[in-house]
């Protein structure tokens, strides 16, 4: 394993190894990681013969003090998991003074309309600090692929978005979300509910799951006011929005047409924890 905190003799090692014709792979994360990051992990190990993982809770992309303030961070315990599985893994996670020289400031992207529906509508400029990190880390690491999560499935559009209107020359990589037992969906974010309302949050996944049969025969107007219902009648979790979209475009949708593909969307707050979901629609 070799951890880098600074960017320049990373970027030396990065390009010796591509002189030597390996294929590098690169997995952002934030840190916290758990089963779901692994697993990325897994994916870039299949696909590349180099593998970066980076660390950097990205200052930028949230919206909320708090949030940030209160984002679990626990690097040694990450470096541990990292080692355990993947000794040869590299590690790249800089101070964010260092990332951004000292100029820590969102670009404004244009990713036409992909990044104002759903998350972005609920979290101001948060795509513009997620692509202004991403693009700051495909420079300095230069993959040939890069993996990310569905569990992020906007996020994984915009970035395909990015890659195409920047030119930058990365194979982005989609990868399945990894679930607990329960269904729900992994997340650092699940560490902080309690046992009972972890068990609780299960009910998220299992309204996906009935959104998917429902698609079947029901339009999407009447399956959302459906999903709306069972949650107003939650005693405990509370709907943020619920949407059956195009898997491409991102936009609304109410009548499927042929040889397109959709997916539901879902933030929920479970007490103050804000916890979302998707799922594909295939009936
Ligand atoms: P973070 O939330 O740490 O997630 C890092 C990657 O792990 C993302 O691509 C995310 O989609 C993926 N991931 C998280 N939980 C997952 C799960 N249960 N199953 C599969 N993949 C999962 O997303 C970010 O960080 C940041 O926005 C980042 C891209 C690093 C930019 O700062």
């Amino acid at each position: 394993m070799q951890i880098f905190r600074e960017k320049d003799p990373l970027i030396k090692a990065i390009q010796k190894a591509k002189s030597e014709k390996n294929i590098v792979g690169l997995v952002p994360t934030m840190g916290a990681l758990h089963e779901g990051h692994l697993s990325l992990v897994r994916n870039a190990f299949k696909e590349s013969d180099l593998v970066v993982v980076s660390i950097f809770v990205n200052p930028t992309q949230f919206n909320n003090k708090e949030d940030l303030e209160k984002y679990p961070r626990n690097l040694e315990k990450d470096i541990e998991l990292l080692e355990a599985e993947f000794p040869n893994i590299w590690v790249f996670t800089p101070t964010a003074e260092e990332l951004y020289d000292n100029e820590i400031l969102s670009e404004n992207f244009d990713f036409e309309g992909l990044e104002s529906v759903m998350e972005g509508k609920f979290r101001n400029g948060h795509f513009d600090g997620v692509g202004t990190v991403v693009k700051r880390l495909f420079q300095i690491v230069t993959p040939d692929k890069a993996f990310f999560g569905e569990k992020d499935f906007q996020q994984l559009q915009i970035i395909r978005k990015l890659t195409e209107k920047t030119g930058l020359p990365v194979e982005i990589v989609g990868c399945p979300i990894l679930r607990e037992d329960s269904g729900l969906a992994r997340s650092s974010r699940n560490e902080r509910l309690s046992s009972q309302n972890r068990k609780k949050a299960a009910f998220i996944y299992e309204t996906l799951k009935n959104v998917n049969i429902l698609f079947g025969t029901e339009s999407a107007n009447y399956i959302t006011k459906w999903v709306e219902n069972k949650f107003r009648e939650h005693p405990f979790l509370e709907l943020e929005y619920f949407e059956i979209a195009d898997s491409r475009t991102l936009k609304k949708i109410n009548e499927k047409e042929k040889g397109k593909n959709y997916r539901a969307f879902i933030a929920v707050y479970a007490d103050e924890i804000r916890l979302i979901d998707n799922i594909a629609l295939d009936n």
